[in-house]
């Protein structure tokens, strides 16, 4: 098995109007693509949220949003099975734009960008609970105890979670090397191995994640290609 290495990603040195992140991120579109990642979310998040309570909408958070673009995929697909969302994008860079938020607001869905280091989001004193918390691409950037306090934060303020990351293997590995056939710029064909390596594989998220009262249930698998999922639900935390 390849060692899990973190290194920073080019992409979160940049500003966010520097045209080299500007079209990493216009890069990371196809990418999904070609991961499938819109149908793995679905099927994760549908799972997750099959019991949520019809007669009030849904408080969903993803963590490292980004654009909003990749989220709001997922909401068309589910239009009209989910209509009543309230979506907070949780970012340390304002990605998000009006044309979005309208789109997301076509199909029903509230959306509203928290501009917020994850970390200091973990940091402070919960304010408010999620019916659901999503991260896609997003918690291999960390490792140690930043991996551990936001693991915690998240098991603190929801009781149902998902995340989708790269997986760490030698086809996704193979793959990151070929990501300029499909279009992707320097920065995303660096950022893209240097996923890779950052990714996760096995049980490494389950053997992190803080299991508490033993409550939870959790499942760790590989999906698709190159993506590697982890969820984790309990009994609500509300009445
Ligand atoms: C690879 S992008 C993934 C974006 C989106 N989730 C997707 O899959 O298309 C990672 C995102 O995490 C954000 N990010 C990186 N470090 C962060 C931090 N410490 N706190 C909040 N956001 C962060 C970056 O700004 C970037 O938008």
């Amino acid at each position: 098995m390849m060692q899990r290495v973190v290194t920073a990603e080019l992409l979160d040195g940049l500003d966010a109007n520097d045209p080299d992140a500007v079209r990493s991120r216009l890069d990371l579109r196809r990418v999904h693509r070609a991961m499938g990642t819109r149908a793995i979310l679905l099927s994760g998040l549908k799972a997750l949220a099959a019991k949520h309570p019809k007669d009030r909408p849904l408080r969903l958070l993803e963590i490292g949003a980004g654009d909003g673009s990749l989220m709001l995929g997922v909401a068309q697909a589910l239009t009209p099975t989910w209509s009543r969302v309230d979506l907070t994008l949780l970012d340390r860079q304002h990605l998000l734009d009006k044309t979005t938020v309208d789109r997301y607001a076509a199909v029903g869905w509230t959306a509203v960008a928290q501009v917020v280091d994850v970390l200091d989001w973990a940091a402070a004193s919960v304010s408010g609970t999620w019916d659901l918390v999503v991260a896609n691409l997003f918690l291999h950037h960390f490792q140690g105890v930043q991996l551990d306090a936001i693991l915690a934060a998240i098991a603190l303020r929801t009781s149902r979670f998902f995340a989708c990351e790269p997986r760490r293997d030698w086809l996704a590995l193979a793959g990151s090397h070929l990501i300029g056939a499909i279009g992707a710029g320097a920065v995303t064909r660096e950022d893209a191995v240097s996923s890779v390596c950052a990714g996760f594989n096995g049980n490494e998220i389950t053997a992190l994640w803080p299991h508490g009262d033993g409550q939870w249930q959790v499942q760790e698998y590989s999906a698709g290609l190159f993506s590697h999922c982890f969820r984790a639900e309990r009994p609500d935390l509300r009445p």
